[in-house]
């Protein structure tokens, strides 16, 4: 008689071969972080950069990660600053005809989707995610296809053909509540591809899930001994952490949740000081917000070893003024999906907006 598997057989299926990490920590390295430029060249390129996207009717759709004077540039010329969830529901709803996306690959593709009538560019094509790259569609379809009988739900960070063999796609600003959705209807649920994320999510909705084993190799780095011994030392700081961090470090917090929640938290609660366990991008944001409070990057090091990204994404940090001026002006780094990836993936989105639209999750 064959024996069924039990989840947490399952569970090991989808570990990530040692070759792949070590080929994402190479990426990781070599990804070329924008140059540093000085005023004058700074103001330079704002001055051409805005009248481009005029010329073009473009938006900048910009993340919290990326640097601040690309944030800065997007608020200024009626772009968007925002978590991956309110990009996608600010490019779906942009009338503009070219949507300029300053984030990752995943970003761009999910912008392109939702809008394949818009010209969709990115300063940097390369700028990639360690979680995107640890989910191969290939061999997540074959997890997948081992457990027919699942509902397949996967986080935004993923490349547009994984999206596509999803049922859901998730972002960290409502993961909760469509996990939720899921788990009232009864259905089982196969997670990819962060597992921290993956870990919390089962911890706040008591789900079991089959769980791709994929980091985020920004926030995998925080560590818990140290971040105990900050507090020590700043007892009155509140904790924020983003749920893509290890469990030990989420169970420090006073605040888990999407760089927007993140982000309000600076804002809303009592605190004078923030101990912040996310991508030190998103300080410019916090202190925009709240310029009087004290905020401190969690710490990625401990004793033994240095830290590798040191809280910031090495991907989010290849867009820069001089390659978002060069895209506009040569139209370089157009994001492409093809269709019938695009059509099936679609599905899975449209249905992750009008959740969340329902929710009041994001503006309808
Ligand atoms: P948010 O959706 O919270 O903005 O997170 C995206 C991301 O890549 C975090 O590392
Ligand atoms: Fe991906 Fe992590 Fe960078 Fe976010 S911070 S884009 S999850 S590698």
């Amino acid at each position: 008689m064959s024996q069924k598997k039990s989840p947490k057989i399952a569970k090991k299926v989808s570990d990530i071969p040692v070759q792949l990490e070590s080929r994402i920590e190479q990426l990781a390295l070599d990804a070329p972080c924008a140059l540093p430029l000085n005023d004058a060249d700074k103001a330079m390129l704002k001055t051409e950069i805005k009248a481009l996207l005029k010329a073009q009717n473009a938006q900048i759709v910009a993340h919290f990660y990326v640097d601040a004077d690309l944030q800065s540039l997007a608020e200024e010329t009626g772009g968007v600053v925002a978590d991956s969830l309110e990009m996608a529901n600010f490019g779906a709803k942009s009338t503009a005809d070219t949507i300029v996306v300053c984030g990752v690959r995943f970003m761009g593709e999910t912008a392109k989707m939702l809008s394949p009538e818009k010209t969709v560019l990115m300063p940097d094509l390369d700028a990639t995610c360690s979680l995107d790259l640890g989910c191969p569609a290939d061999e997540f379809a074959a997890f997948c296809a081992e457990h027919p009988d699942y509902t397949v739900v996967v986080y935004a960070n993923t490349s547009a053909e994984v999206k596509a063999i999803a049922d859901w796609v998730v972002t960290s600003g409502n993961a909760l509540q469509i996990v939720t959705h899921i788990k009232e209807q009864g259905q089982k649920i196969i997670w990819a591809p962060d597992r921290h994320l993956g870990d919390w999510i089962e911890k706040e909705t008591g789900i079991e899930m089959l769980r791709w084993q994929g980091h985020c190799i920004v926030h995998d780095e925080f560590k818990t001994f140290e971040l105990e011994a900050m507090k020590k030392e700043h007892p009155n700081a509140k904790v924020l952490v983003h749920p893509e961090s290890p469990a030990d470090v989420i169970a420090l917090a006073d605040v888990v949740g999407s760089t927007k929640i993140l982000i309000n938290a600076v804002k809303t609660m009592d605190a004078q000081a923030f101990i912040v366990a996310t991508d030190l991008g998103i300080f410019y944001k916090m202190q925009q917000l709240a310029p009087n409070k004290k905020l401190l990057v969690a710490p990625t090091a401990d004793k033994e070893t240095a830290c590798k990204s040191c809280a910031h994404c090495p991907w989010m940090a290849m867009n820069g003024l001089q390659n978002l001026a060069s895209c506009l002006k040569n139209k370089t780094g157009e994001v492409l999906v093809d269709e019938t990836v695009r059509l099936k993936a679609l599905k899975s989105l449209d249905k992750m907006l009008e959740f969340s639209r329902n929710a009041g999750l994001v503006k309808k």
